[in-house]
């Protein structure tokens, strides 16, 4: 097949991104007399308000219940100009904002402007890539490009409030909410919760275009057993301290505004109800200022963890140190009662509204609450065409190569296409889960985008092939919030059967399968993380046409993919790349974009393998590497009968239409001693026929330690652009800060001692060089 020589450079080096990239917490520009021009407002503000005003600033119910022009006469509309609502959520629309926001400052008796909230996790109407694929393109400031541009469209909206970054750590595909965070690794999950915090937060809150993060869901959500979503959680503090607090401490230090508590319990107390996580790790371990809200309904829900009747559990939760009650009411309920019998303090409360004030008050609601509601910039800005250019843009670095036989892609832009698949031409599922404010239908589907971009040398036919799932009940439970895939009823082999014979015209099949986009996402976990029977039925009916065969895979999550990987010719997994999907999709298959994504995390082999990840540990029995490698059994080692120890896809894992050779690893010093920082190089040279992009990826293992430590943890990464033919040094500097770890006296501190520094281009592929580093 023919090849492009020349990828266009544009795509590799998003130019528009270089803007307005922030590094610093929006709070720094909270000078002294700022806080105390503050403190004094907030003071006077609390000293005229009634207990049943301050209660009411910690009641967040989701709205819902009125439409336009019926705001003041609705319920909710009843209770705000009674002051008993300090925030809206999950209202839509500038006018309808402006509305109720008028009743809580005209209409009460403290005119105290609400904060209204949402679920903006990756885009609002102008949809990126979900969360795990935005981590798969492993560059923040593109990450923290989505999250400004996420903020501008929903500021425009009257949106002033993100329930986002989730930053939760999990090791468990099974659970469907992966697909909302960035995967498995502590330190690109950091790296990516300050950047959203920055893209959101901006450097000012105060501006029209900034929003209040909210990092959740705190903490450890992303381990519930089994990978059943809402399931208990039981960890040990190092493997908190050590692997799943990183994120959310880091969003914090990056100036996040709120955090969400989550709905498992952590020893054996949920975290709404949670002292030593709310207090003691939150606000002293990690000087927390903002405000607490808890998760849907988090208050009442531990009824039935066993906590207590809601007056309990309301009086546990603002005693832990949660501020604001999402939905359940349960503060607005009991808590004047508790105070009056000694159960909570009138302090307590006047704390929490103290701090849902300040983040209004940071907000610059006070001076303007109708700052966010100008139905002229909302039309202006929202879903506009710059910003679906730079969706299109972060889309299409998002996706992740997994398999490129004989070169298979890019493709020659001519011939005939089949495009075969239920996601071959759905719009709305591009979208992915949790895109609350996305224009589903305006998304590009496959089919469009191909239609649109590539020309009118490649004829395209289409037939879908099969539907999601073949069972009609599992594919309803899978089309939630009008997602449809379109059901076909007609008997599976019938469907297949057309799919069959435009692929016998065509030069190539492109094989849009996978999840539909509500197959991953909250309440969304699966015991089978394979793609559906009857879509791999159509696989191996296709397979047997014997044309080349590109799998377009649309996923949430990381899949079991061991059959499609052998049957396939080449794996482009595309997660659910947001609005402009198709465009985005189209420039990757084309070319005009060489992919350069990589895997945040381990795709297993099977899902026996489940919890699956690459910063594991030794074992005192580790199967040999030799035998590893080979998949080859041992018997008292660690290792299964039946499967191979390794993943499919490795973490970071991601192939490139051109290819990139690794010098070995040269350290600058292999006997540093004390806080020196050492430097460490390879070179990188891009040895195939296109210009591309390579995420060098720095791991380390530390040999010996006081606590059994992984066998690598990444430490660092780079994305390098080289041009065909080109070569770089690419250097890592490392200090004795990145070799600190809690130690089992949660101390966190380095240890002397020798450390394998490997770098490469996955957590597998690597180059190694051992120093020693004294104290
Ligand atoms: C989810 C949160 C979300 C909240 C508000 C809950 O069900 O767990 O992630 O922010 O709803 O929509």
């Amino acid at each position: 097949m023919k090849k492009f020589a020349i990828l266009a450079a544009l795509a590799l080096s998003p130019f528009f991104l270089a803007q307005n990239i922030i590094s610093k917490p929006a709070q720094s520009y909270q000078s002294a007399p700022y806080q105390s021009k503050k403190k004094a407002f907030i003071d006077n503000l609390i000293s005229k308000m009634t207990l049943d005003e301050k209660i009411g600033q910690l009641n967040l119910p989701s709205s819902g219940d009125f439409t336009t022009g019926q705001a003041q006469s609705s319920d909710i509309g009843k209770k705000v100009e009674q002051g008993l609502v300090g925030g809206l959520f999950n209202i839509k629309g500038v006018d309808k904002i402006r509305e109720v926001q008028k009743v809580a400052v005209e209409k009460s008796r403290l005119k105290i402007p609400m904060i209204f909230g949402m679920d903006v996790i990756h885009g609002y109407e102008t949809s990126f890539p979900i969360p795990l694929g935005l981590a798969s393109s492993w560059d923040t400031d593109l990450i923290q490009r989505s999250a400004q541009i996420a903020a501008q469209e929903a500021t425009a909206d009257g949106i002033n409030w993100t329930f986002s970054p989730m930053v939760d750590i999990s090791r468990d595909p099974r659970w469907g909410r992966v697909s909302e965070g960035a995967g498995e690794d502590p330190y690109l999950g950091s790296e990516i919760a300050k950047a959203m915090v920055y893209g959101y937060q901006g450097d000012d809150l105060a501006k029209k275009n900034t929003m209040l993060a909210c990092v959740k869901h705190f903490a450890l959500y992303g381990a519930a057993e089994g990978g059943r979503d809402y399931n208990t959680v039981d960890m040990s503090h190092l493997q908190m301290y050590n692997t799943y607090f990183p994120p959310y401490k880091a969003a914090v230090e990056a100036g996040a505004g709120s955090v969400m508590a989550s709905f498992n319990e952590i020893d054996g107390i949920p975290a709404t109800g949670n002292k030593w996580l709310l207090t003691d790790v939150l606000r002293k371990q990690w000087n927390f200022k903002g405000f607490v809200v808890t998760d849907y309904t988090g208050i009442n829900e531990m009824i039935d963890h066993g906590m207590g009747d809601l007056q309990e559990v309301s009086a546990l939760a603002i005693n832990a140190g949660v501020d604001m009650d999402m939905v359940g009411e349960g503060f607005l309920k009991t808590l004047k009662k508790s105070i009056s019998e000694g159960k909570v303090t009138e302090q307590a409360v006047t704390d929490a509204a103290r701090r849902i004030l300040e983040a209004k008050y940071d907000l610059g609601l006070f001076d303007d609450p109708y700052k966010y509601t100008d139905s002229k910039r909302a039309q202006r800005e929202v879903f506009s065409p710059k910003n679906l250019e730079a969706a299109k843009t972060i889309s299409s670095q998002s996706m992740v190569l997994l398999k490129n036989n004989k070169q298979v892609l890019p493709l020659q832009k001519s011939g005939t296409v089949a495009v075969i698949g239920p996601l071959g031409d759905n719009a709305v599922n591009m979208p992915g889960t949790w895109s609350v404010a996305a224009k589903h239908a305006n998304s590009i589907s496959l089919l469009r985008g191909l239609k649109e971009s590539v020309g009118k040398n490649v004829k395209f036919l289409y037939a879908k092939g099969s539907n999601i799932y073949e069972s009609a009940e599992m594919e309803e439970k899978v089309s939630m919030f009008g997602k449809s895939a379109g059901r076909d009823n007609r008997p599976a082999d019938q469907i297949r059967k057309e799919a069959i014979a435009i692929a016998n015209q065509a030069d190539v099949v492109l094989l849009a399968i996978g999840e539909s986009a509500e197959m991953s996402g909250e309440s969304s976990s699966r015991t089978d993380i394979g793609i559906p029977e009857t879509q791999k039925e159509l696989l191996r009916e296709l397979k047997k046409t014997g044309k080349p065969i590109v799998i377009v895979l649309f996923t949430g999550r990381p899949l079991v993919l061991t059959e499609e990987s052998q049957l396939a010719d080449a794996i482009l997994n595309v997660w659910f790349p947001g609005s402009m999907a198709g465009y985005a999709i189209s420039d990757v298959l084309y070319g005009k974009v060489n992919p350069s994504g990589k895997l945040p995390m381990t795709f297993p082999r099977s899902v026996g393998q489940v919890p699956l990840y690459y910063n594991a540990k030794n074992t005192g029995r580790p199967l040999s590497l030799e035998n590893t490698e080979k998949c080859k059994f041992e018997k008292f080692r660690s290792n299964y009968l039946d499967e191979c120890n390794t993943p499919l896809y490795p973490f970071g894992f991601g192939l490139s239409y051109t290819t990139f050779g690794y010098s070995d690893v040269s350290v600058s010093n292999a006997k540093p001693t004390g806080n020196t920082a050492i430097e460490a190089s390879v070179t990188l040279t891009n040895n195939g026929k296109y210009d591309g992009a390579e995420v060098v990826q720095l791991y380390i293992r530390d040999l010996v330690g006081s606590i059994t430590r992984p066998v690598k943890e990444l430490k660092g990464f780079q994305k390098v652009y080289l041009k065909a033919g080109e070569s770089k040094k690419v250097t890592f500097k490392i200090s004795p800060e990145d070799l600190k770890f809690y130690n089992n006296q949660l101390k966190y501190d380095w240890e002397a001692g020798d450390f394998d520094i490997m770098i490469g281009s996955n957590s597998h592929d690597v180059k190694t060089t051992r120093v020693n580093w004294s104290k």
